[in-house]
């Protein structure tokens, strides 16, 4: 397969490329990355010799370059987005541009170039919230209901998706995820967020009253999801992808990590909500496994064990992204 990843140098996109190639060595792999904020080249440093990966620095609405690229590949793994809910409350215009804008374009160059597969990574957000009480879970029967800039930046993507399938006959898969946790995440988000403040004598800043519900997904069992609806997923179709949480409220994912890093509560500080904060997200993954197979392994608490481990061994990693613009930004996101 040759295959054209968009974001492969972020937090999934990243793991995806690494588990891909390890699995398919012979395939060949294109990574289209923009190096925003939360873009970064190092993750993918084991494979800078390998001839089987190429890197290229651009833009996905960059009509030209996406057009040369996507003329090289049969395959297309989209990964590519403005991808932080607070980032989309403070600056909604650049979510707009490259949630939308760049998988519009990109799907236009699919279909020139006649991709055999045009795989979108999408997100549980898109179905709008659930109530902490409902015991209903999201599925790809869910009406859309997208409540946040970023939500409604990937349903307006997802849409287009479905629109190019049908208009064009575009075999497109879509799957709509739950919150991805695991090695190379940006420190933006509340698991690496927790474990990094912590690891640093920091207090771990918890919105409201940190009631709200998410449902975790380890990244390496999302790579094995998109893996699974590339090889046997069929075109058209959606598969929502979630993990094996039981409706784990944030404060309680928080005091976990605290336990496991042997802190001590005292650390949770309580700020300010995010404005139109959802308050659950669970999700149905029956078709996925049904059709295709597929199911997360592992339990949240496993997974979290080794998610703070590897944290611990890489300080050097997530330092460097702790730089003075990440100080700007937390003081403008936390300091209210
Ligand atoms: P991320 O923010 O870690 O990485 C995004 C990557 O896209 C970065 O490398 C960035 O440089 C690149 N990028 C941004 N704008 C670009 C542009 N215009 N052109 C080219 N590259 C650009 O995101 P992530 O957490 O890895 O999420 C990946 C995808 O999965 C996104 O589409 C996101 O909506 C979706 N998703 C994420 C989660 C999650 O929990 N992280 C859950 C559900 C769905
Ligand atoms: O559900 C999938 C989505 O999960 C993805 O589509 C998004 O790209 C991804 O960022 C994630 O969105 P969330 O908003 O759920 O993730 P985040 O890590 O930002 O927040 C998780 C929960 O923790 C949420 O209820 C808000 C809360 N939170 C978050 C931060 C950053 C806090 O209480 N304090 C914080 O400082």
């Amino acid at each position: 397969m040759n295959i054209l990843v968009t974001g492969g140098c972020g937090f999934i996109g990243s793991n995806f490329i690494l588990y891909w190639l390890k699995r398919y060595p012979n395939d060949f792999v294109i990574n289209l990355d923009k190096l925003t904020y939360a873009g970064n080249p190092q993750n993918l440093s084991s494979e800078e010799n390998n001839s089987h990966y190429k890197f290229v620095k651009g833009d996905i609405t960059d009509d030209r370059l996406v057009d040369e690229l996507i003329s090289k590949v049969d395959t297309v793994v989209h990964f590519a987005a403005e991808s932080h809910v607070d980032r989309s409350i403070s600056g909604p215009s650049v979510f707009v541009q490259t949630n939308v804008l760049g998988t519009e374009i990109l799907l236009e160059k699919a279909v020139k170039h006649k991709v055999k597969r045009f795989h979108h990574i999408s997100t549980d957000e898109v179905f709008g919230a659930l109530k902490t009480s409902d015991t209903s879970k999201f599925s790809e029967r869910t009406n859309y209901n997208p409540r946040s800039p970023y939500s409604a930046s990937k349903a307006g993507s997802d849409h287009l998706v479905r629109a190019f399938y049908h208009t064009y006959g575009l075999p497109t898969t879509i799957t709509n995820c739950s919150n991805n946790f695991g090695p190379f995440q940006h420190p933006e988000k509340l698991i690496p967020l927790a474990i990094t403040n912590l690891l640093e004598g920091k207090k771990v800043p918890v919105y409201g009253k940190g009631n709200q519900i998410r449902d975790w997904l380890y990244v390496e069992d999302h790579c094995r999801a998109i893996e699974t609806v590339l090889q046997k997923g069929e075109a058209g179709q959606t598969y929502c992808v979630g993990g094996l949480t039981e409706d784990i409220l944030n404060l309680e994912v928080i005091k976990l990590i605290i336990k496991l890093l042997g802190k001590s509560e005292e650390e949770i500080e309580f700020v300010k909500d995010r404005p139109g904060h959802d308050e659950k997200y669970s999700i149905d993954w029956s078709k996925i496994k049904n059709e295709l197979g597929w199911k997360p392994l592992h339990s949240f608490e496993e997974w979290l064990k080794i998610t703070v481990e590897w944290y611990k061994e890489h300080q050097e990693w997530w330092k460097k992204i702790k730089n003075e613009e990440w100080k700007r930004y937390y003081q403008r996101q936390y300091d209210q």
